[in-house]
């Protein structure tokens, strides 16, 4: 018996395949955000995730295999023409992955990406983006291929048992699923069965590119951090103060609370919280010894928004600033507030 769950994040569909026989468990496609999901849902239906398979580099989202890796201790499986230099076991057409009882095939089926690949389990189809219900995955972004689509849908994948249910990686409408069977008689991308037409087709979709389409190839191709991961793992390891908190604390004067503007002197100079000294992020390491030379000190950093002063505490906590906070916001919501401002040149 297969244990099935679908993890949507927008229109990206995962899912998490186990074996209710040895409790070996795979996710297929993680995201990102949904890393702690996968960890609940393994840990609710008694699952032991052994696998971590991305069906191609994706273009539009942030792949989790490699923090889920990170964090089980598991391989992360992708096809041997993936170009992420983190994959730990690159597969060929055919090749199988056992999880406990459950045979995962994996089936080359490059076009929407050179590295794509469907996986074949009992009677599902985990199809990628080389088909999706009611469409077929895009092939205009890097190493697409109209030509290699057209092999790879109909000489293989919709060859197979019309009954198998197609589970794609997109899925915009909620079908959740379809078939074989299904696709043929009702997608309109599949109703041209001539090669030409079918390439001709594709080559003239003019999809608008996905966003942050630079940063997942970027990401997802090198196995570097996001900016939003740069972001939460700076921000998991810092205390933050509330805009309310900080304001009256400023109002009594406290002494032992030194304020930091970590923003560029111009912003600092068009208005600042008052008593805030100026220590520009991009000066931050160079400075502090002469600047900040009591690490016992409670120091509060604050910028426009909030995201700049949480690196730049994480990096004062880093340095041996044991007090370092964050501000919960930043000045923009500090002007929103009509909290007192102080402007003028730093002191
Ligand atoms: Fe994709």
């Amino acid at each position: 018996m297969m244990i099935y769950e679908r993890i949507a994040t927008g229109g990206c569909q995962s899912y998490l395949l186990g074996c209710s026989e040895t409790c070996a468990a795979v996710v297929i496609d993680p995201e990102i955000s949904q890393v702690n999901r996968y960890l609940g849902l393994a840990a609710r239906d008694g699952l032991r995730i052994r696998y971590l398979i991305d069906t191609h580099t994706h273009a539009d989202h942030f792949s989790g295999t490699r923090q889920l890796a990170h964090q089980l201790g598991v391989p992360v499986v992708m096809h041997r023409e993936s170009p992420a230099p983190y994959v730990d076991m690159r597969l060929d057409d055919g090749d199988l992955i056992l999880v406990g009882e459950l045979r995962i095939q994996a089936i080359h089926t490059p076009g929407h990406t050179r590295d794509s690949m469907c996986l074949l389990t009992e009677d599902r189809l985990f199809t990628g983006d080389t088909l999706l219900i009611g469409a077929t995955g895009r092939t205009d972004l890097p190493t697409g291929d109209p030509e290699a689509l057209y092999d790879s849908l109909f000489q293989h994948i919709l060859r197979l048992d019309p009954s198998l249910k197609v589970h794609p990686a997109h899925d915009y409408k909620e079908q959740r699923h379809s078939t074989i069977a299904q696709e043929l008689a009702g997608n309109p991308r599949l109703q041209k069965q001539d090669r030409a037409a079918f390439v001709e087709m594709m080559r003239s979709l003019n999809l608008t590119m996905p966003t942050h389409i630079t940063e997942a190839l970027r990401s997802n191709m090198s196995g570097g951090k996001t900016v939003a991961q740069m972001l939460s793992e700076a921000a998991a390891t810092v205390p933050f103060m509330s805009l309310d908190e900080l304001k009256g604390r400023v109002e009594a004067a406290e002494e032992d609370l030194i304020v930091l503007d970590v923003r560029e002197r111009d912003a600092y100079e068009q208005g600042h919280i008052p008593r805030a000294r100026l220590l520009p992020r991009g000066q931050l390491e160079l400075r502090v010894n002469d600047d900040l030379p009591d690490p016992t000190r409670r120091i509060l950093s604050y910028c426009e928004f909030g995201r700049i002063s949480t690196l730049a505490t994480a990096t004062l906590r880093e340095m041996g600033y044991r007090r370092a906070v964050a501000l919960d916001g930043g000045m923009k919501a500090w002007r929103d507030a009509n909290y007192p401002l102080k402007s003028g040149s730093a002191p």
